[in-house]
């Protein structure tokens, strides 16, 4: 009998501070329902210059990590596109920071939005040849567009971190996966730019065309049809491009699947809605938001949608397990949330200007206001220089 694997724990982590988009509508001369609900976002995070991805990684999986299990991982597989090294890995630094074992394998995977997918793929078939192995797998990400630009209302950021073993709490992934590669320039970040280049309509077409060649595809390997799943969970830069895929295969659907499928949908877009983009753990959100919105039982399928520009898209699916909430501490993921301080138009744009300089001084932030686990103070000797507290 094959042992099942997949996602045992998730958590989720994003900073203290949030800017709501009917105040950027205001200052941006934009009607707020176009932001609300043309684009389906209601706040987006705001990233202060002491987070970065390795720091809001270390907070992200210190919720899901005893010291005993600390001790059994054996590889960390760490998908981001916002980097702070051209060589050394972000896992790395989350290695030293977490204080795992030193035989833990330690890389970073990138492709755009999809890199904490194929770090999950790769744990996954990790697991199965080795059964007793644990996998962190993170998804951690900066989205930043211009000020003033069509991509603003699509920025965000946070960290998420999977423990990935046999027997599950979570979610039992099914090996059969769907994945389609192609050559497309929708979204990419040259080496020497801190913000990304976009052809924004067209990468919205994109997305939607890659999720129907994988979705035909997993249909035809499978024999599945929607009738299959319980839900879908999307990759979503913002809220409305999920509400999109999903309204493209549901006419397949009776009513009463539909019915099912879209009250899911809510549940699972909830929480993004509140975060913004993630990029590599925007779709790892969803999940989360819908584990802890919906109205899910043990037993039930899942499919899962993961799309990176440039492009890569894949389909994969798996089914819930009936100890899914012991997977995740809902009450520190509602708090966390809860908790957040709403900053202004002005205090945002004060923020998005006060980042690292991309040269190679020395600079010492200001700590005073940082109340996470792990944080970063300054940068020396062209070292960044992170605390725990
Ligand atoms: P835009 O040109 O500002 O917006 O850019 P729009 O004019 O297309 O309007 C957006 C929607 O609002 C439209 O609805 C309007 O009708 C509606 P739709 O036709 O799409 O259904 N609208 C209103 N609705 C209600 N009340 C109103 C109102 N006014 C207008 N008053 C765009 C939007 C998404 C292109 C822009 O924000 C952008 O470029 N974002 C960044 C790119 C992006 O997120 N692309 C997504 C696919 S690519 C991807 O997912 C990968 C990514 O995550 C990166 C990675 O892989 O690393 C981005």
């Amino acid at each position: 009998m094959t042992v099942a694997v997949g996602i045992d724990k998730l958590g989720f982590y994003t900073p203290g501070l949030y800017l709501d988009m009917t105040d950027l509508a205001h200052a941006r001369g934009a009607e707020p329902n176009k932001y609300l609900i043309g684009i389906g976002q209601s706040k987006q995070a705001v990233i202060p210059p002491t987070q970065d991805v390795v720091t809001m990684a270390a907070n992200a999986a210190e919720q899901i990590l005893t010291p005993a299990t600390k001790a059994e991982i054996s590889m960390v597989l760490f998908g981001t596109e916002s980097g702070i090294d051209n060589s050394k890995a972000t896992a790395v630094y989350l290695a030293h920071l977490l204080g795992l074992p030193s035989n833990t394998r330690a890389v970073e995977i990138k492709q755009a939005c999809y890199g904490a997918t194929a770090g999950l793929q790769l744990a996954a078939d990790f697991v199965r040849a080795r059964p007793t192995a644990k996998v962190l797998v993170i998804g951690a990400d900066i989205a930043r567009y211009g000020l003033r630009s069509a991509g603003e209302v699509t920025q965000g950021g946070g960290a998420v971190a999977m423990l990935v073993t046999a027997n599950p709490r979570i979610l039992a992934l099914d090996a059969i996966s769907s994945y389609h590669t192609a050559d497309v320039m929708d979204f990419w970040r040259p080496t020497y730019r801190t913000e990304a280049l976009v052809d924004g309509k067209y990468s919205t077409n994109v997305y939607l065309d890659f999720f129907q060649q994988v979705w035909d595809d997993y249909q035809a390997q499978t024999h599945r049809t929607i009738a299959d799943f319980s839900a879908f969970v999307f990759h979503l830069p913002f809220t409305k491009m999920g509400r999109k895929g999903l309204r493209q295969i549901l006419p397949t659907a009776t009513s009463a699947q539909q019915a099912t499928l879209t009250a899911a949908f809510e549940a699972s877009q909830a929480d993004n809605r509140e975060v913004g983009n993630l990029y590599t753990g925007s779709l790892y959100l969803s999940l989360l938001s819908l584990l802890r919105h919906g109205n899910l039982q043990g037993g039930e399928r899942l499919g899962l949608f993961s799309y990176g520009s440039g492009a890569e898209g894949e389909f994969f699916s798996g089914t819930v397990q009936p100890t899914f909430q012991q997977g995740f501490d809902e009450d520190f993921l509602a708090n966390q949330l809860a908790d957040r301080q709403a900053v202004s138009v002005a205090e945002y744009e004060e923020i998005y200007r006060a980042q690292l300089p991309n040269d190679s001084r020395d600079v010492q932030l200001a700590v005073g206001q940082e109340t996470a686990p792990y944080y970063l103070a300054g940068r020396q000797h062209e070292q960044r220089q992170y605390r725990q507290q």
